[in-house]
């Protein structure tokens, strides 16, 4: 099993380019089964969860060709409803085939998905948006089952703006009959981008990036080019990366309207962050002062950038409090930090975190995010770190510790 070996004390300096957004890409790439032509997608990033969602769509049939960051789609081979059911644990996002192959077969089959151990991951908004459409759903041994004769839209009020629930619902809706309207739907930009996708290859939505969605089905869609946008997550890990170090780091490719409130928490802790059109550069060297965080869903801060702010924050002059209202079990990361001399209470669902010097430790990833917030936590601790099932990382990062590297970070991958 692969790991990183880290010796902190190194300040980040220099440029790092930021990659197409995964949770964009994701859906991106099931909805090009919707069309009945070819899609050419570019600025995917290569990452463990992609490889696994085209290796489903390529065993449902469809002819997928990845070179670098473009991926090539054509669904006209498409031969069953169902996906892989072992592979489909592996990431959250197989959920995405179920509103694709509603649309586009009426009828969708398969394992409720994996993805990062985080808490409890339910489907029922999803279902609930499917069964007003007109879909039966059967639940049986772990295996989801979708039929319907014909989708027919209706007005679907989510009970929380879920951001998987909202996309799976806009799949379907894409070319169902009639008008949907999704009513406290997600406002993530990772949407968005699906929005404008659907919408170029023919789909009729309004209001993709506000909390009220209504989608006009059409009968056909086809295949488009489209470009993801940048991760804003991976963005905002450099970012703080380079808070962290003390550095000064140019993260290009980064679109700032989408982390305005990672750049208020750093500019309220007395970095500088100067945005410009192609990214932004973060850097200080003083004294950071403390702030609260309270993860919210978009345009609040992201919960993906929670064990990430975490390490910053115990580098500031006083006591600062995480409030995680997102995830249930989403400070899997503070036990791993504490052996890194991180002084943090978890009080249910907040966390206290008062100022520390954290040392190398070996530790191991729990999930995605939380392993880059041990990778940057190493990159200030004292002497070596050993961070062990890297995997995890790598389903979020793409070569992360080569653009720490090229930022002057002492890092290596051992096998
Ligand atoms: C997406 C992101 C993930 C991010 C999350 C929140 C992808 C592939 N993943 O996950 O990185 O952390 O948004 O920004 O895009 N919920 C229900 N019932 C449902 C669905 C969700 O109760 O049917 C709850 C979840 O338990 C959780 C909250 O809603 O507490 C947020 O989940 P959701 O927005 O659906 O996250 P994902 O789309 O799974």
């Amino acid at each position: 099993m692969s790991k990183f070996i880290v010796n902190g004390g190194n300040s980040l300096e220099g440029l790092v380019k930021i990659n197409g957004a995964k949770n964009a890409a994701l859906p991106i790439i099931a909805a090009t089964l919707l069309a009945d032509t070819p899609s050419n997608l570019k600025d995917i990033p290569i990452l463990r969860d992609v490889t696994n969602l085209c290796e489903i769509i390529r065993r449902m049939g469809a002819d997928v060709k990845q070179s670098g960051h473009s991926v090539e789609i054509d669904p006209r081979s498409l031969n069953t409803y169902e996906t892989d059911k072992e592979l489909a644990k592996k990431l959250r996002a197989s959920y995405y085939i179920l509103g694709v192959m509603l649309a586009k077969n009426g009828e969708a089959r398969t394992s409720l998905p994996g993805g990062c151990n985080i808490g409890n991951r339910p489907i029922d908004l999803h279902l609930k948006g499917f069964k007003a459409l007109g879909a039966d759903v059967s639940l049986n041994h772990g295996i989801v089952e979708l039929k319907a004769n014909k989708l027919i839209g209706d007005k679907i009020y989510l009970d929380y703006p879920s951001v998987g629930a909202s996309i799976n619902i806009m799949l379907a809706a894409s070319m169902a009959e009639g008008k949907t309207i999704i009513e406290n739907a997600a406002r993530e930009p990772e949407l968005v981008d699906l929005a404008n996708f659907l919408t170029v290859m023919g789909a009729k939505i309004k209001g993709a990036g506000t909390d009220i969605i209504k989608i006009e089905g059409v009968d056909s869609l086809e295949g488009r080019e489209h470009r993801i946008i940048p991760d804003r997550i991976e963005a905002g890990t450099f970012m703080i990366a380079a808070a962290l170090t003390r550095g000064d780091v140019f993260v290009k490719n980064v679109l700032t309207e989408h982390i305005k409130s990672l750049i208020a928490k750093l500019h309220e802790m007395g970095l500088e962050i100067k945005e410009e059109i192609s990214g932004v550069r973060v850097s200080g060297n003083g004294r950071l002062d403390s702030v609260d965080v309270k993860t919210l869903p978009y345009p609040g801060f992201p919960t993906d950038l929670q064990s990430q702010i975490m390490v910053l924050l115990t580098q500031t002059d006083g006591t600062s409090i995480i409030k995680e209202t997102v995830w249930e079990n989403r400070f899997m990361h503070v036990d791993e930090l504490k052996r890194m001399g991180a002084d943090i209470t978890i009080d249910g669902h907040s966390a206290l975190i008062r100022a520390s010097n954290l040392s190398g430790a070996e530790v191991t990833v729990t999930d995605l995010r939380a392993g880059a917030a041990l990778v940057l936590a190493a990159l200030i601790g004292e002497g070596s770190s050993e961070i062990r099932k890297i995997h995890h990382v790598e389903r979020g990062y793409e070569g992360i510790e080569e653009k720490l590297y090229g930022l002057g970070a002492d890092i290596k991958r051992v096998e």
